[in-house]
């Protein structure tokens, strides 16, 4: 026999056996077929939704204790209210000192992946989201943010406010005030003369923003600040 013949009869057997295998197995679907390796399925421990004759109520998940909180999930005892963004900037401080420079650092980290993308890497609200038509926000350099205590911040990064989401699902509680602390940091690095301005050109934006005109206004007062 030559090669290629051997090859076809072995390939005709490998089709053959295929099919008796397939029609040996179980084809009801409703049915459990054959199990290889059966221990993969049925492990030996109760699992999490089955029924436990050992443990209280008969159920294998029990209920945490009262009082326990999971971990990573330190709650926040304030509302998505601009009462409670209030109460958050009196209540709440910066757990991070100032002159934490590791922190700071981790915080400009934090400011450039999660906030420049809408705020620009200098807070002015020049940011790419920002410049294609999301609406602008405002200034961080303007005096109204200087003016707000490192707890609302924090308040807005965690429920956000008007146009701004919430950061609480994609950023940590720390890594937010760290966020907080480079906001401060933008604003002590900026001298005030340019504050002025910048918050004048947001100013007019909301004033000429119309239904979609954002883009254009906020361009054109890049290009404005840029002449100056
Ligand atoms: C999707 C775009 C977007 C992202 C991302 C974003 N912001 Fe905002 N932010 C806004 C908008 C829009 C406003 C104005 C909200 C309003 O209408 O009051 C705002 C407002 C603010 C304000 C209040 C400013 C003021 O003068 O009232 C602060 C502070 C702020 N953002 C901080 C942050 C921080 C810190 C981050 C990152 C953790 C962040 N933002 C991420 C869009 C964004």
């Amino acid at each position: 026999m030559s090669g290629s013949a051997k090859l076809n009869w072995g390939l005709l057997l490998a089709v053959i056996g295929v099919f008796a295998l397939s029609w040996s197995l179980e084809p009801d679907p409703t049915k459990r077929n054959f199990e290889f390796l059966p221990g993969m399925v049925s492990a030996v421990p109760y699992e999490s939704f089955t029924a436990n004759p050992v443990l209280a109520g008969g159920v294998t998940m029990q209920l945490p204790p009262a009082g326990t909180i999971p971990r990573w999930h330190l709650p926040i005892h304030f509302e998505a209210t601009p009462e409670e963004a209030e109460r958050a900037g009196r209540e709440l401080e910066n757990p991070f000192s100032a002159d934490d420079v590791l922190a700071l650092e981790q915080g400009e980290w934090v400011f450039e992946t999660y906030c420049q993308l809408c705020h620009g890497s200098g807070g002015e609200g020049d940011g790419t989201v920002a410049m294609r038509g999301f609406p602008t926000p405002p200034s961080l350099l303007a005096p109204k943010a200087r003016e707000l205590p490192d707890g609302r911040i924090f308040h807005i990064a965690t429920f956000g406010q008007g146009n701004m989401p919430s950061h609480a699902a994609q950023i940590e509680p720390e890594e937010r005030w760290k966020a907080v602390m480079w906001v401060r940091q933008l604003q002590q690095a900026t001298p005030p003369a340019r504050e002025k301005q910048v918050d004048e050109g947001v100013e007019t934006e909301i004033v000429n923003a119309g239904e979609g005109s954002e883009e254009i206004a906020s361009v054109s007062d890049q290009e404005v600040d840029d002449e100056r």
